[in-house]
């Protein structure tokens, strides 16, 4: 099922309703959601991070704490959760459902509707819309293994570009395909050279949305030197990403086809593939202080964290085809006044431009949202 072609005009499209059933500390609750911009406040423990948390999984994945779906079952419920959501998009009403599930092998998977139809491929969630989050835990970003980092990437990348997301499911199934056979010593050459190919097509496809988007993000970044948040330069770096510079994108498939041919036999010992998409980082450079984001202090990098978040706010404004959900835990509790102030007037500009975005932010009281002009507050 495609999503429909849905003209977007102002603010027409949102969030409107969310309804948790035996989802973590909910047995059962709707929120009300009627502006571009929703606060919710109360004390720790309350319940705001699993509101967002259940929003996050209109997305494809596990949500925003990547956990096991069994985990966000409410502990003392003998059911198991389901999470619904009316969505006006366009204008057009349209409800989305995901549930707790086991298959006949009693394995846990997620089940998702939109529109009351089964959806199989939650990629086709990318298709109706975006949702990309922050966390506190993501201050972490710059220390972390290069995978968080591309994941980060990822789910910007899918948001303007919705076929990103089969595609890097598509690499990771066949990189795992192609680990198992060389495992296992299957010598089949036909079936590793179809499965090798794939992976240059796609890992291309995929290093190449990804660098565009990095480079877009440094862009977008606002000339505004007023402006409290450090500047960054931002670019993928890895093999491949290197060999774009004097190669064409066949000549790169190419070269990615020939280096898995080659290294099979390593493969096969490490279990891994030495070679290709899964093996690029995003570089950040600190461009106030000239100094590589790992090297930054914590402080630092949370605000290039913020920054880049930021770019990516403006960035949405030439993107209006899709509505996109930014969920922000607990960002502006962290903030000083001077950031908090700017960060706002951002997403107000943003949103006063028509970009198609509803933020969800999370803190500890209303006065945290003081300056926001018309943010919707709600008390949990
Ligand atoms: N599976 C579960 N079943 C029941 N309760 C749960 C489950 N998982 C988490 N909780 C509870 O949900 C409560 C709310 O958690 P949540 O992380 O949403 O709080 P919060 O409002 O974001 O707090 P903070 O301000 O500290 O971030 C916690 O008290 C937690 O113990
Ligand atoms: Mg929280």
């Amino acid at each position: 099922m495609h999503a429909p072609l849905l003209s977007f005009v102002g603010h027409s499209s949102l969030l409107q309703t969310v309804t948790l059933v035996n989802f973590r500390n909910y047995t059962h609750r709707t929120f009300d959601f009627h502006e571009p911009i929703v606060a919710l406040v109360g004390d720790n423990g309350v319940g705001k991070t699993n509101v967002l948390e259940a929003i996050s999984l209109f997305s494809s994945g596990r949500g925003l704490r990547s956990i096991k779906l069994s985990e966000m079952k409410m502990l003392q419920a003998a059911q198991a959760w389901v999470v619904s959501a009316n969505f006006s998009l366009g204008g057009t009403p349209v409800p989305f459902g995901t549930a707790l599930d086991y298959s006949p092998s009693g394995t846990e998977r997620r089940l998702i509707r939109i529109n009351q139809l089964p959806v199989k491929n939650q990629a086709t969630l990318t298709e109706w819309l975006n949702i990309v989050w922050v966390t506190p835990s993501m201050a972490r970003l710059f220390q972390e293994a290069g995978s968080i980092r591309r994941k980060f990437i990822d789910r910007m990348v899918m948001a303007l570009n919705p076929s990103h997301t089969e595609r890097l499911n598509r690499y990771e199934h066949y990189l795992r395909e192609r680990s198992q056979l060389l495992r296992q010593g299957v010598q089949d050459d036909q079936w590793l050279a179809s499965i090798e190919q794939r992976l240059s097509e796609d890992g291309v496809a995929i290093s190449i949305a990804r660098s565009q988007l990095v480079r877009q993000l440094t862009e977008a970044q606002s000339n505004d030197f007023s402006s409290p948040f450090p500047r960054f330069f931002a670019q993928m770096e890895g093999e491949i990403d290197q060999w774009y510079r004097d190669s064409t994108a066949l000549d790169i498939e190419d070269k990615i086809r020939q280096g898995l041919r080659q290294s099979r036999p390593q493969d096969a010992i490490t279990g891994g593939a030495a070679i290709g998409a899964h093996r690029s980082d995003l570089a950040v450079t600190h461009l106030g202080k000239h100094m590589p984001s790992a090297l930054c202090s914590t402080g630092e990098q949370k605000m290039l964290l913020h920054a880049i978040t930021l770019a990516f706010i403006r960035l949405l404004d030439s993107y209006r085809d899709r509505l996109t959900l930014l969920l922000l835990d607990d960002v502006v509790a962290h903030l000083d006044q001077d950031h908090r102030t700017y960060l706002f007037q951002e997403v107000q500009t943003i949103l006063d431009k028509g970009a198609n975005l509803q933020i969800f932010m999370t803190g500890t009281s209303a006065g945290e949202f003081a300056n926001m002009g018309a943010v919707q507050i709600i008390q949990l």
